[in-house]
């Protein structure tokens, strides 16, 4: 590629504010701007504290990327001081004062981009901050969503949407088949995303209705994923939408050094990495579960304990991260009431708040990792080859479980059948999904001996090598990220001439 163009180039990443969103939008900025492509990143200052420092060694090692900051609209739009992102909002009825600090920020976004130099050639933003379609239009440069998620997850949204077959059913037990999929998947319509099934909000609807129909107007999608993994999904939509899609793929593993993977997020855990590892090392291969049911997930009590109950009765050693504010106390007071940690010590490790994941993940002692089922921490786990069990709850979190269990076949269901959407967990009683029997069946059905587990380890153990070499020169999510980089200058070379 010719050098002097790639210095005229320029791309503007505005991450949606959610830790999960973030960090893999990040990566993905990090890794064009070590291509010798100019990247600038708009967040906000609480957001950016995350990653700053992982953005300053990039810069220091001679990477063209640059962190801009706007002010987070707090009094706008109601939201107190101290909270800038999804997880950290004080009560989730301010929910809808969220999506309107978003749309707040046009303007100050507007105002950075006026400044930028080289003048942005594209935008990538995530596909929840709906402002960035009137701001491309505005500005006239190309708007590229990032989807957080995979291929898998927009067909079969893409496809519920035109053939409407929830429709078709009133009963949100009754199970549906996603029509034009290269498997045959099966959802019950109360696992579907909550587009599918919208409450009373009217603002909140129309808010996901805009955002959804702003992936229409896009000038293609930049996907976490890569082609060996789901391969014919990526045809599929691209076949049935006529969209660009670039996959590019595992992202998170730019974080090569372990110092980057130890510091990926929020360090709030006042324990040093090594007590993790030293543990680790003590365990023989495959025997230990990790478990983490994400960040912005907000389980009840009454079901942790179903999980720390199911724990504790496999006797198997474990990891688990607790993380979220939502009825903390009431947990807290379980755990020292109870005895649970007195009981699986030695055995048993818990970490209250954020954990060095990839770390985690990528030890040989790592059997198995019981997960929410997020894009981010599904893919990490898929590139540590490490077999899950999957605990969806809502969102793109029950595709993301069926990606696992039929088209990868890597991991375990746990079982649930309704999900929870994110804010409703007050509305679903004890909010216990699954019992702790269910728990247990999970993990022995993929912890331990036998041929079945056996060759589901091999399964999972593939993905290490694909997702590595695929990102690497020569791999298909590093001539996608060439593809994107030639299109946008080759849109920019027409507008100059
Ligand atoms: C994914 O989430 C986990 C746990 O919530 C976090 O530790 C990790 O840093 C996140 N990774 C990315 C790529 O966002
Ligand atoms: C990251 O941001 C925080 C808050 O603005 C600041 O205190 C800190 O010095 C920054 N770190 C780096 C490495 O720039
Ligand atoms: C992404 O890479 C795959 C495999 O190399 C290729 O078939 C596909 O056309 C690429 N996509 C784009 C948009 O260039």
């Amino acid at each position: 590629m010719d050098s002097t163009l790639l210095s005229n180039l320029h791309f503007v990443f505005i991450p949606f504010l959610a830790p999960g969103h973030i960090l893999p939008m990040v990566d993905m900025a990090k890794l064009l701007a070590k291509r010798n492509v100019k990247v600038t990143i708009i967040t906000t200052p609480l957001n950016s504290i995350q990653f700053n420092a992982s953005i300053k060694r990039e810069i220091e090692s001679g990477s063209p990327i640059e962190l801009l900051l706007v002010k987070f609209p707090n009094a706008e739009s109601g939201i107190p001081e101290g909270s800038e992102n999804l997880e950290t909002l004080p009560s989730m009825d301010l929910k809808i004062n969220f999506f309107r600090a978003l749309d707040i920020l046009q303007k100050p976004i507007e105002e950075v981009l006026e400044k930028l130099s080289p003048s942005p050639s594209c935008i990538v933003c995530d596909k929840n901050i709906a402002c960035v379609a009137d701001i491309s239009i505005k500005f006239n440069i190309p708007r590229i969503l990032f989807d957080g998620t995979n291929c898998f997850n927009i067909l079969c949204n893409h496809n519920l949407h035109t053939s409407k077959v929830y429709e078709t059913v009133s009963d949100s037990d009754s199970l549906i088949v996603v029509p034009g999929l290269p498997h045959r998947i099966e959802m019950r319509k109360s696992q579907l995303p909550v587009i599918f099934t919208p409450g009373p909000d009217k603002e909140l609807n129309a808010v996901r209705e805009r955002v959804r129909t702003s992936e229409a107007t896009s000038y293609g999608i930049l996907l976490n994923t890569f082609e060996e993994l789901e391969g014919e999904y990526v045809k599929e939509y691209q076949r049935v939408t006529g969209h660009k899609v670039w996959c590019v793929g595992p992202v998170s593993l730019t974080n090569k050094d372990d110092l980057d993977k130890a510091q990926r997020g929020n360090k709030n855990t006042h324990i040093d990495e090594s007590q993790y590892v030293n543990f680790l090392d003590s365990w023989p291969p495959c025997s230990v579960l990790y478990v983490c049911l994400g960040s912005l997930n907000r389980v009840s009590p009454e079901q942790l304990k179903e999980i720390g109950l199911g724990l504790e009765a496999s006797k198997r050693p474990f990891i688990w991260v607790i993380r979220g504010a939502y009825r903390r106390d009431e947990l807290e007071k379980w755990l020292k009431e109870d005895g649970f940690e007195e009981r699986v010590k030695g055995r048993g490790i818990l970490i209250r708040g954020w954990a060095p994941q990839v770390l985690i993940l990528s030890h040989k002692a790592i059997g198995a990792f019981l997960t929410h089922c997020g894009w981010n921490s599904t893919l990490e786990a898929i590139c540590a080859g490490v077999p899950l069990i999957t605990f969806p709850m809502f969102a793109d979190q029950f595709y993301n479980e069926k990606v696992v269990v039929q088209v990868i076949d890597t991991g375990v269901s746990v079982g649930v059948e309704n999900s929870i959407h994110f804010g409703d967990e007050d509305k679903f009683g004890d909010g216990v999904l699954v019992n702790r029997d269910n728990v247990i069946k999970a993990i022995e059905k993929v912890m331990g001996e036998g041929e079945e587990k056996e060759k589901r380890r091999e399964r999972a153990r593939k993905y290490v090598d694909l997702a590595k070499k695929t990102i690497e020169e020569g791999g298909s999510s590093y001539h996608n990220m060439s593809m994107l980089i030639e299109d946008i200058m080759h849109i920019k070379g027409l507008n100059q001439s």
